[in-house]
């Protein structure tokens, strides 16, 4: 080995208060995982002597419980984008202890470039391989590794004995030029390859090398309860009735689907329709399901930035390499959400809400419109540019306290221009053609609860004109109503007639 081993704890030591640190990985696949850890151990030891220590953030997406984790909770995080979801963080981020801008996923490596927030200053990469003319081969997530490897001053990487060397082949790794010399990023198939195995690191920047072993750490999915499978009927219900219609070719078109419970039972909903052909996923994270429609033949190829898998499957996986690696190529955030690519091939873009309102709008981030669940992560690269964009969600939330379906959403992540369909348990609204009072009333008779759609039609009956017809003063009474007595039933329009 060309390079110094250290310990996670000497590792810890280069990297100084307020630095700009990179993480390679998307979600937790491919996040670093002990060096993080030993800087929340460091900065817990300089905060007791009274020393100021925190650092600024960048990664692919969420990341893990030894890198967020940790590092929230010895609050030792000063800035951190693009993406997060863990307890401890969001917490952090909600008391402003932690300063989070979300971001669109696609977006954060070209800003880097273009040296919106600054210098990197360090980068701390998980690899499955290391040479010593610096090449590396990644682990199971890319994110956005090869914008901080050149942006770096220093790299610090942790080469992980879980991954084999011969997960070589399976990443692309490809990063654009920057306007005005941008040109087409060739990618016409989702299997298509454009760039590299390996990212070419400067060895002169590999300041040391730490040995983990360990998987991501991501527990199995629960088992799908009856309003999960629902939805996931409803999706492919209303996907197969697409084909019907001639409005989605026979060889169907690749499918990105979200993170989560949902997402897994429309995946599985799909495999087990006969109607529904082979298909292709152009996605950003890769969950179990996909891998168990690979192996039935369902799934013939899966271009991602990541592979999200459990533990038990991360293991099967990496273990049959030779059958999985001409079916998934793992690509930098940038290619995996980027919208040029995805509006061209034809994307069906399958997301959660949190909440969706009458007319059609999207909050996918914030809680009663204040605070951060997790960020809006890449579902605006794909929302916006599918082929077709459709968001589901449960139809109510805490035992039927929440209607996930109000007047007006408490936060915008997704505006009415880009949703097409919008499905719940209840059933599926195609918004497309529609005005906001025709989406309100396709939305209310389709998609929500039975105990709230009267409460919904005299909500709309209170408005006064306008295409939209708001009545503003009455606009969040779900959520005042659930903010005073912890039931949306509770709404009374009478005070706005
Ligand atoms: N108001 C208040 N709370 C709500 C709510 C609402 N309208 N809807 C859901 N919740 C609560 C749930 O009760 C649950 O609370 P709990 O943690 O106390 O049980 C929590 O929010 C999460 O809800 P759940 O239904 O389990 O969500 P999920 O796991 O399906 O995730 C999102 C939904 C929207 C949070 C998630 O998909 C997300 O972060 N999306 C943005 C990023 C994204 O779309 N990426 C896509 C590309 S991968």
């Amino acid at each position: 080995m060309a390079f110094p081993i250290l310990t996670p704890q000497e590792a810890a030591e280069l990297v100084n208060h307020d630095d700009n640190v990179g993480f390679s990985g998307f979600t937790a696949s491919g996040s670093p995982k002990v060096v993080p850890n030993a800087i929340a151990e460091r900065a817990e030891k300089l905060h007791e002597q009274g020393i100021d220590y925190k650092i600024n953030i960048f990664t692919g997406a969420s990341t893990n419980n030894w890198a967020d984790g940790a590092l929230a909770r010895a609050n030792a995080i000063n800035r951190r984008t693009p993406y997060q979801n863990t307890p401890d963080l969001r917490k952090r981020i909600n008391s402003h202890d932690a300063h989070y801008f979300d971001l669109h996923l696609s977006e954060l490596a070209q800003k880097f470039r273009y040296g919106f927030y600054g210098d990197m200053d360090v980068a701390i990469f998980e690899v499955a391989d290391v040479m010593d003319n610096g090449e590396v081969v990644l682990g199971t997530g890319v994110g956005n590794v090869p914008t901080y490897a050149k942006h770096a001053k220093k790299i610090i990487l942790e080469l992980n004995s879980k991954l084999p060397r011969d997960m070589y082949g399976l990443h692309d790794i490809y990063m654009p030029l920057d306007p005005p010399y941008r040109r087409e990023i060739p990618v016409f198939k989702a299997s298509d390859r454009i760039g590299a195995p390996t990212v070419k690191l400067d060895p002169e920047k590999i300041v040391g090398v730490v040995h983990s072993d360990s998987y991501d750490g991501i527990k199995g999915f629960t088992e799908l309860d009856d309003t999960t499978l629902q939805i996931g009927a409803n999706v492919c219900g209303f996907l197969i009735g697409e084909m019907r219609a001639g409005r989605l070719p026979k060889t169907f078109l690749p499918i990105q689907s979200g993170v989560g419970n949902v997402a897994n039972a429309v995946l599985f909903g799909l495999g087990d329709a006969p109607e529904i052909p082979q298909f292709e996923m152009y996605t950003e994270v890769m969950q179990d399901a996909v891998i168990e429609l690979m192996k039935l033949g369902k799934c013939k190829f899966g271009s991602s930035c990541s592979l999200t898998l459990s533990d038990k499957t991360e293991a099967e996986v990496l273990s049959n390499l030779d059958f999985f690696r001409d079916k998934i190529v793992l690509r930098p955030a940038e290619i995996s959400n980027n919208p040029e690519i995805i509006r061209r091939l034809g994307v069906i873009a399958m997301n959660t809400a949190l909440e969706a309102d009458i007319f059609g709008n999207i909050n996918s981030t914030h809680v009663v419109g204040t605070r951060m669940m997790n960020g809006i992560g890449g579902s605006g690269d794909f929302t916006r540019n599918g082929y077709l964009s459709i968001f589901s969600c449960p139809s109510i939330t805490k035992g039927g306290l929440i209607s996930n379906i109000v007047p007006m959403v408490s936060h915008v992540d997704h505006t009415e221009h880009s949703v097409d369909v919008l499905i719940t348990d209840q059933g599926v609204a195609d918004l497309r053609g529609l005005d906001p009072v025709q989406r309100a009333h396709k939305i209310i008779e389709n998609c929500v609860h039975p105990s709230y759609k009267q409460l919904l039609l005299d909500y709309l009956k209170l408005g006064k004109g306008g295409q939209t017809p708001h009545t503003l003063e009455a606009s969040l009474g779900f959520h005042t109503a659930f903010k005073a007595t912890g039931d949306m039933h509770n709404v009374d329009w009478s005070q706005y007639e």
